[in-house]
């Protein structure tokens, strides 16, 4: 017997604002056998308070799939709300109990549904948040209320002075006049029968605020608000309350609110009055309605930011001045504080934020060039102490320092609030080595704080902006880790729209700014990650929306360099960026990744049934290899080989069988010359460990992984690293601080080893073929005196589990394969694979240490 359970819809679930005309639905399964499969399901999808039905009756499909079933049912409308079930049947014929109803809850499909009008607050302060607020009558009876809101620059809504959501920094950050994301949020109960308050705050945010190191107003100079309150009562009557003129606004605590630079509240100026009925808004101005073209709306498709996790100070110690107070937060997280202070009214806390300490023990913000992340709070002098928390910031920071009240102020008098992009977290590793726990947990943190909205470079210096190649180097750890397809879902819309004549770029969104063409392996990010997206999710719309942008990437680079070896524009061209020691040929790397983004776009157009189109990408792959062969290789190989670029042509498929053996040598004489150590920059980093697993070379990776000496991340990690850095040699015993105008200690592209920590080291991986998990590689290969590792990742397939260790001469493999799914287990020192079914599994093989 096999049971649905864990229904999803577009990944989420029971989402609010929903778009797309074909939803797609997606379950998991649970049994009470093992080895048991899905032989068909049936869907129902009926119209809220319908008894049949109504809107979808798959009927009994014959399908093992469980994931993305594509609604094909009554087109939807508007507002619609659907609840799904579904049942199954396993591979003997029997059927399942209908699971428990899902639902989700279509978003506004049309222009004309939005009747509300965007307003700003004329005479605002730049720079200063600005409230609104419209009081309104509500009668009785009510069934349901829905606020759908958005603005340029960030919002909190409030309903009669609660808050509608804990997310944060909404509507998040898309290139605004092009397309803006709006927020559905069910308040049916908080509107009241009789007065309410429809109210607001807005901030510059990424609108109009600072952006990266292009200054402010980037996308305008003042923010505005777009909201519209629908009710709906039980007689089936409707009432809307939507900006407009019948909005006032006016300014109230808080005196700035910056991204980069901070915010500032007065709290003496602070009173919730202002949200509830009652008030009187007879000095407030109107809001003034904006007439500049509307952006195209969508509903928000990801898990917005959010409070994820709260982190206690771990020591309070007075400043090297003496006169502040400094919190350690124990770990450099992104996010802002809650500080708990009691103090005469009107003075003034500020609140600096850094990374990291100087030699001298001070606040090291060098590296935060024009960022200022200083938080002011002005005290109201309330008797029993007040709480100063900040909405429209965040910073990078492990430590505080805190000035005006004294160097003494209690350790817990400062909480950590740190801000994420809220998916779930589906992945966990752990193994004997203490410093690969460490480094694991310092890649989730570091992906945590840098996938605030879009993928970010870096949570703390004035840049904070989504660089591709970052993105497309870490994705498929981030994968391994959390359920971010939403996440990609999301910003792979924002690379689409931010293509230029040229296609992809090096920046998405893209501040107006940063015009270039996409450099190697960064505009290459817009055909690597919605593959990614693709295998490991099984997701076939997010290729199909990124195909026509991946095919002009690949046809202008074609099309510049006819012989097929990428010379000619190669835009801002940052070859290995940050590799340490070794200068590997921009041209080569250049050449390696055309031949890569043909490769992929040649099978992204096989899946999405171009058969064509994939034939004649599969020639230019054809031809871009034996090019790269032509140009770069001899007799011994690469002609100037690299870590990096040895690398690249092994893990891309590029050189012929025989080659492959004088390149992985040239690959260990890299590493040799750098004295048993890594030297790749971001490109390379990725693929470092793979290639030399594939060339069997594995005792490398090994030492390459767990290496202490500099540069390594266990060098990192013993110098206190508790995120990934941006450099090898962000900070050296023999050179103290890098160049402090990049040194950021937050980056999580060298974190892109994760990946390989799970398919290799632990040995959970993608299928080379299948997608979406619902076949599974097993295939552990410790090393480096490792004894145990154990992980488990939550895939659209369900829930895999693996855990090894080495007990003398065995070697011992535990492994959970989810319910309809299939694994193929490779055991290390063990030639034939075997292929296994959902259930546990246990396995031992005669293990011999290698040398
Ligand atoms: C960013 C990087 C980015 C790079 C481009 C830097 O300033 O922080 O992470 O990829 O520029 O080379």
């Amino acid at each position: 017997m096999i049971h649905p359970g864990r229904l999803r819809t577009e990944y989420l679930s029971d989402p609010l604002g929903v778009e797309t005309p074909a939803p797609r639905l997606s379950w998991w399964l649970e049994a009470d056998a093992d080895g048991k499969a899905q032989s068909a399901y049936e869907i129902e999808v009926s119209s809220q308070g319908s008894k049949s039905p109504d809107l979808w009756a798959s009927g009994r499909v014959e399908s093992p799939r469980q994931a993305h079933i594509e609604y094909t049912g009554r087109a939807l409308q508007s507002r619609q709300a659907c609840l799904w079930r579904v049942r199954v049947w396993d591979e003997g014929g029997q059927v399942s109990e209908w699971s428990a109803p899902a639902r989700w809850e279509m978003g506004l499909l049309e222009p004309s549904d939005w009747h509300g009008r965007w307003v700003r607050h004329v005479g605002a302060t730049p720079g200063r948040p600005s409230l609104f607020r419209r009081a309104f009558k509500a009668r009785g009876g009510l069934a349901r209320a829905r606020l759908y809101a958005t603005a340029h620059g960030i919002y909190v809504a409030h309903v009669n002075g609660t808050r509608v959501s804990d997310a944060a920094l909404r509507p998040g950050w898309t290139d605004y006049p092009t397309r803006t994301q709006y927020q559905v949020y069910d308040v049916t109960s908080l509107v009241a029968e009789g007065e309410n308050v429809l109210a607001a705050v807005v901030a510059d945010g990424w609108f109009s605020g600072h952006v990266a190191m292009v200054g402010r107003d980037v996308y305008g100079k003042r923010p505005a608000l777009l909201a519209q309150l629908e009710l709906t009562f039980e007689d089936g009557t409707t009432q809307v309350i939507a900006s407009g003129s019948g909005m006032c606004a006016a300014h109230g605590a808080w005196l700035s609110g910056d991204l980069l630079m901070g915010e500032t509240i007065d709290a003496r100026l602070a009173d919730v009055a202002w949200m509830r009925p009652g008030f009187d808004d007879s000095a407030w101005s109107k809001a003034r309605i904006r007439t500049s073209p509307a952006p195209a709306l969508t509903a928000e498709v990801n898990e917005p930011v959010r409070p994820i996790e709260e982190v206690a100070a771990v020591a309070a110690f007075p400043s090297t001045t003496g006169d502040a107070t400094v919190f350690d937060m124990g770990v450099n997280l992104v996010g802002r504080v809650r500080l708990r202070v009691q103090g005469p009214a009107g003075t003034e806390v500020t609140l600096r934020h850094a990374e990291i300490l100087d030699a001298e023990g001070a606040l090291y913000t060098e590296n935060l060039r024009t960022a200022k992340q200083t938080d002011t709070y002005i005290l109201a002098g309330q008797q029993e102490g007040e709480t100063f928390e900040p909405s429209f910031t965040f910073h990078g920071f492990r430590y505080v320092e805190v000035q005006g009240l004294g160097a003494s102020l209690p350790s817990d008098a400062c909480t950590g609030v740190v801000l994420s992009s809220a998916f779930p977290i589906t992945g966990g590793f752990e193994c004997s080595e203490a410093m690969l726990n460490t480094l694991q947990a310092n890649i989730v943190r570091g992906m945590r704080g840098n996938f605030v909205d879009i993928p970010t470079d870096c949570p703390q210096r004035d840049e904070r902006a989504g660089w591709m190649g970052d993105a497309q180097i870490f994705v498929r750890t981030a994968t391994a880790n959390a359920a971010v397809a939403p996440f990609f879902t999301k910003w792979l819309r924002d690379v689409v729209e931010a293509c230029g004549p040229a296609g992809f770029r090096d920046v998405s969104p893209m501040p107006i700014n940063f015009k270039t063409p996409g450099a190697p392996g960064w505009g290459d990010a817009g055909v690597i990650v919605p593959w990614t997206v693709y295998r490991v999710y099984g997701d076939t719309r997010v290729l199909e929306a990124v195909y026509p942008e991946m095919k002009r990437w690949v046809d202008g680079k074609a099309e510049a360099n006819p012989d097929m070896l990428w010379r000619e524009a190669r835009g801002n061209d940052y070859g290995d960026w940050l590799a340490v020691g070794e200068e590997a040929s921009k041209e080569v790397i250049a050449s390696a990744y055309l031949a890569h983004s043909l490769d992929l776009t040649s099978q992204a157009a096989r899946v999405l049934g171009q058969a064509c189109e994939s034939e004649h990408y599969r020639d230019l792959f054809e031809r871009a290899r034996a090019a790269f062969r032509a140009a770069y290789t001899g007799p011994a190989g690469l002609l100037e080989p690299s870590q990096t670029t040895c690398a690249l042509a092994l893990c891309f498929g590029l050189l012929e069988p025989e080659q492959r053996e004088l390149v992985m040598s040239q690959l260990v004489a890299r590493v040799d010359a750098a004295g048993g150590h890594l030297s790749s920059g971001f490109l390379g980093v990725e693929h470092l460990l793979w290639a030399l697993d594939l060339g069997g070379r594995l005792d490398i990776a090994h030492d390459l992984l767990v290496k202490r000496t500099f540069p390594s991340w266990g060098y990192s990690i013993d110098h206190g690293a508790t995120t990934i850095w941006e450099r090898w040699d962000g900070w050296t015993e023999e050179g103290g601080f890098q160049d402090p105008s990049m040194n950021s200690f937050n980056h999580y592209s060298l974190g892109a080893v994760g990946a390989w920590m799970y398919g290799r080291l632990l040995g959970l991986d993608l299928d080379a073929e299948v997608p979406g998990f619902a076949k599974a590689s097993i295939c552990p290969r410790p090393g480096a005196e490792i004894t145990w590792a154990r992980g488990w990742q939550e895939t659209m397939a369900g829930r895999y589990e693996v855990a090894w260790r080495i007990r003398g001469d065995i070697f011992e493999l535990d492994l959970q394969v989810p319910v309809n799914a299939i694994a193929e287990v490779q055991l290390p020192h063990n030639g034939i694979p075997a292929t296994v079914r959902s259930g546990r599994h246990h396995f031992e093989t005669a293990w011999v240490a290698p040398r």
